[in-house]
């Protein structure tokens, strides 16, 4: 199958996501296109791939600008194929209703705002990249590490990414796009 990996990323946990995703596809026998939302080509099709997975983080609850406009731009195509939308974010780490609802929220806008409606969403938990940070950031993002009980001292980063959960999501979306009917290019 022909699978697209589109994705957006701030401070790069996403694009590794992407790059394990597209990993796990190709150990399946899958051809895959893996893109920066930031990078894509002027003449870059869904309808080109049988099936698509999306990824983009959250920053103060919304997403990449790039992710958001291409999935605009390209929401008729997408609804009419198999779609997956990754939603990366340090809420997903917790287990607590609040920010299971705050993150619901936001993915729940983004599908809105764009017209996509994902064949399935998930929630990826992302990391801590201190070394990505500016100062303010840095600060801001090590109080949210401490008031999560999380030790930061010398540390550049925590990833909280579940590495497993992700490849059973690959698996699972890959046979349910296999099963789906074809879609006319
Ligand atoms: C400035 C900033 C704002 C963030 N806002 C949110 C947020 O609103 N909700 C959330 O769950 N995570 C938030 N995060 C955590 C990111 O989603 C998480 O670090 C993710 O791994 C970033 O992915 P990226 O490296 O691909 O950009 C924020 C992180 C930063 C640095």
């Amino acid at each position: 199958m022909r699978f697209l990996v589109l994705y957006g990323t701030t401070e790069g946990q996403t694009r590794k996501i992407a790059d394990f995703v597209t990993t796990k596809l190709k150990d399946r026998g899958d051809i895959v296109a893996m893109i920066d939302a930031a990078d894509v080509p002027w003449d870059m099709r869904p309808q080109d791939y049988d099936a698509a997975i999306l990824a983009g983080s959250l920053h103060a609850g919304v997403y990449q600008t790039p992710l958001i406009h291409f999935a605009r731009k390209h929401h008729e195509a997408l609804n009419n194929m198999p779609t997956a939308f990754l939603s990366v974010s340090l809420s997903a780490g917790r287990k607590d209703a609040e920010d299971l609802r705050g993150m619901t929220a936001c993915a729940d806008r983004f599908q809105k705002d764009s017209g996509w409606k994902p064949s399935e969403v998930h929630h990826v938990a992302g990391a801590f990249r201190f070394a990505e940070y500016d100062f303010f950031k840095h600060w801001m993002m090590k109080v949210i590490a401490w008031e999560r009980g999380m030790k930061t001292a010398g540390v550049v980063e925590l990833e909280l990414t579940d590495w497993d959960a992700l490849r059973h999501i690959v698996g699972s979306f890959h046979e349910r796009a296999a099963a789906a009917p074809k879609h006319a290019a």
